[in-house]
């Protein structure tokens, strides 16, 4: 079978906030997922995905390798079942983008550093701390495996406002173009 480039679950879809279940064992399943995420992930541009994102409620997410390893000639890494041990009291506020919100900008404050522990994709438990953008790309991802998104960090005014820009593309995206 294979792999495919997935639609993305787009904001408010409830499957964005459906509890995820843990992986077992590495099966070919999980293999397919893995590389569907992979392709989705980089159709779309984004440095981070997470399984909910394609509709799939499994406690997966994949983070670009140049950002969590340093190394763009690698794949992305696949951290699953994963767990954030610890981050830093040091907070840095940054904007952030979701490939769950096409086209939104939020500035989000979070810790500046994080330690996350995973399953590989051959099934060996790692660990690995991050700082900066990969520190941020760990607790974002994390985040969407318990249903958290972007906008419970803003208020009801902001989040209204990215609800109706969100409903206004996705009319236009159901316009018929002429003669196509
Ligand atoms: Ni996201």
């Amino acid at each position: 079978m294979g792999m495919a480039v997935r639609p993305i679950v787009v904001w408010p879809d409830p499957r964005l906030r459906e509890e995820t279940r843990e992986v077992v064992e590495i099966t070919d399943e999980i293999q397919t997922l893995y590389k569907d995420l992979c392709e989705t992930m980089v159709a779309y541009q984004g440095i981070g995905i997470a399984s909910p994102q394609i509709g799939v409620p499994v406690k997966m997410f994949l983070i670009d390798a140049l950002v969590a390893l340093g190394d763009e000639n690698l794949p992305p890494v696949a951290f699953i079942n994963p767990e954030v041990l610890g981050t830093s009291d040091e907070l840095e506020k940054c904007d952030e983008g979701c490939l769950s919100f096409p086209g939104i900008y939020v500035p989000i404050e979070r810790p500046v550093r994080a330690r996350v522990r995973a399953m590989g994709l051959n099934g060996e438990i790692f660990e690995l701390e991050g700082e900066g953008l990969l520190a941020r790309a760990i607790q974002h991802e994390n985040d969407h495996l318990t249903g958290k998104l972007m906008v419970d960090f803003v208020g009801p005014l902001k989040k209204r406002m990215i609800k109706r820009k969100l409903e206004r593309e996705a009319e236009l995206d159901d316009v018929p173009l002429a003669g196509a």
